[in-house]
């Protein structure tokens, strides 16, 4: 197969939700659907249960991390799909974040009786952000729900983007009797059952036809009459164009855990979704018909087993051939490296590879040598950009227990943030370390991996903020003098990169920051960096 052959039958995807939504649900049943999996039961949870008292290891067990359901493959309508898992649980949210750098689209579920819920807008921000096509599941129809109609402009309202329903729910809960997809003008009935593969299509093209009422009864039938002209009449066509751009949203209805509405979500993805798209450099756009190898680290996964350091970095391929054996060059430190067993990953499984291409995702053997945001090439000396920063809403000093082993918790604490576990801030004078995160989780995470990985005790003093935010100014002079200001009052601090971050105790005092300092430009995550290239 040509690259291009191949680039064109990659398909990568994240399906991301608000906890309970159901994607750990839809994900397995996508797996069901295409053949990856034989049962119900093969995809592991990602969701924490316990509070955040729980340790260490208890997060990564009830995570249930293994790494092979980290990523999934599987062929489905002549395509590879990736899929791309993404934690749901609120402090996990940086990797989730993280791993959209990584797909070139996205499955967002929704629950139809909870609607739009806090992380599902958090979560369309950064699909927003990066103009991601978005299509929308909306679960668990078979349960008493909010009315089509309600929900649809609640996403268009709270999600700030625009809809169109490809299918159209008949009733609802117990009477919920399918839906009727507008594409293709044909009633998929509603059955509950896990077991169930295909769907009870029926072709209607024209809605007055008395066949309707024989299926749905009167009632039902003559409702979807006046909704499906309602719609014709309000919404658009679908414009794969405006699809691609991230403008609008398809809109699909179903219930996974009854494989209902699974096959008609899959075969329009395996249709419209993009191919693996260009992606920014330093030095301009790589596309992925590019004909040498690149591609960025956007995850990195730390070995459970205490008797060994390895960890696993998750590479995006962007352009080129990947291969095993072949050395590549590591652009960030000038090392050139090569891969014995590159791992791809399956629904339950992984396995050494020896090629890959654009689109795909690659698990990599690694000895500290990645850190998240890393680029590889076949020597071209150019860097990935565009892996965020978020500000984080937890900030606490890092306070050595330990004195003996400084060392060690200096290398354990610059490790664990290049993972992308925390985020690691340093005032200019003397050593004194903050550490941001977006959920207390994080924090158990440090102290267990710095005590089990690195033999370094270490506690966290809370601190008083709420917001970082990296500082920008096209007056070098102006903005100086503000640092100077802030410095000393302890509220300015440098990321690893030695870029100003100013540190906000409240909203109210950023935004009046904000407002006193027009000339500087607060940024709530680093995706400034890519506006500078
Ligand atoms: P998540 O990954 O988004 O957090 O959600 P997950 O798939 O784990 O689903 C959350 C809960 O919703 C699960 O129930 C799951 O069975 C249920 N669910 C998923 N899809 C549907 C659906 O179409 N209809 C209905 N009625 N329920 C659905 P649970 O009780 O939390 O777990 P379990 O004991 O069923 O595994």
């Amino acid at each position: 197969m040509s690259y291009t052959k191949e680039i064109d039958s990659r398909r990568t995807f994240g399906i991301i939700s608000h906890p309970d939504a159901g994607k750990t649900t839809l994900t397995e049943k996508l797996l069901l659907f295409g053949g990856a999996i034989q049962t119900a039961g093969a995809v592991k949870s990602n969701k924490i249960t316990k509070s955040a008292t729980s340790d260490f290891m208890d997060i990564e067990r009830q995570r249930g991390i293994s790494v092979a359901t980290s990523v999934m493959s599987f062929q489905y309508g002549g395509k590879q799909i990736n899929i791309l898992d993404t934690p749901g649980h609120k402090d996990f949210a940086e990797d989730t974040y993280r791993t959209l750098t990584a797909v070139d689209s996205v499955i967002l579920v929704i629950d139809c009786v909870k609607g739009v819920e806090e992380q599902t807008e958090k979560l369309m921000e950064v699909c927003r952000m990066r103009a991601m096509p978005v299509i929308i599941f909306i679960n668990k129809m078979d349960r008493p729900g909010k009315e089509p109609f309600e929900l649809l402009d609640e996403l268009e309202e709270k999600l700030n983007i625009k809809v169109r329903p490809l299918s159209w729910p008949v009733g609802e809960g117990d009477q919920f009797k399918g839906v009727y997809k507008l594409y293709d003008h044909s009633l998929n009935l509603f059955s509950a059952n896990k077991q169930k593969l295909s769907d009870d299509n029926i072709q209607i093209e024209d809605l007055n036809t008395e066949v309707l009422q024989q299926h749905l009864g009167e009632q039902h039938a003559d409702e979807l009459r006046e909704n499906v002209a309602l719609i014709e009449g309000v919404y658009d066509p679908l414009n794969i164009a405006d699809y691609n751009a991230g403008n609008i949203a398809p809109v699909f209805f179903g219930s996974a855990i009854n494989n209902f509405g699974i096959k008609e979500l899959l075969d329009t993805f395996v249709e419209i979704a993009p191919t693996p798209a260009p992606r920014p450099t330093d030095n301009g756009e790589i596309a992925p018909v590019h004909p040498k190898f690149s591609g960025f680290i956007f995850k990195i996964h730390a070995n459970l087993d205490p008797n060994h350091r390895d960890r696993i970095a998750f590479l995006r391929v962007c352009s080129g051939k990947f291969e095993r054996n072949k050395f590549f060059f590591h652009v960030r430190n000038g090392k050139k490296l090569r891969f014995n067993n590159p791992y791809a990953f399956m629904a339950d499984s992984k396995a050494v590879i020896e090629e890959a291409y654009a689109g795909d995702v690659i698990g990599l053997y690694d000895t500290g040598n990645f850190k998240i945001g890393d680029t590889l090439t076949e020597g071209e000396k150019y860097l990935y950009q565009g892996i965020p920063s978020f500000s984080p809403e937890l900030f606490k000093e890092l306070v050595n227990l330990d004195p003996m082993k400084s060392k060690q918790l200096e290398k354990g604490i610059r490790q664990l943030t290049d993972e992308g576990v925390a985020q690691l801030f340093t005032y200019s004078l003397g050593n004194k370390k903050v550490i941001g995160t977006v959920g207390e989780l994080q924090f158990d995470v440090i102290r267990y991996r710095l005590e089990h990985e690195y033999s370094a005790k270490c506690t966290f003093t809370p601190m008083m903020f709420q917001k970082a935010c990296w500082l920008t100014c096209k007056n070098k002079e102006k903005l100086a003098e503000f640092i100077r200001i802030k410095q000393n009052m302890g509220y300015i601090v440098y990321d690893k990169d030695q870029n100003p971050v100013y540190l906000a105790s409240s909203r109210f005092i950023l935004d009046s920051e904000m407002q006193n300092n027009p000339d500087i430009v607060f940024h709530l995550n680093s995706e400034f960096k890519l506006q500078a290239v």
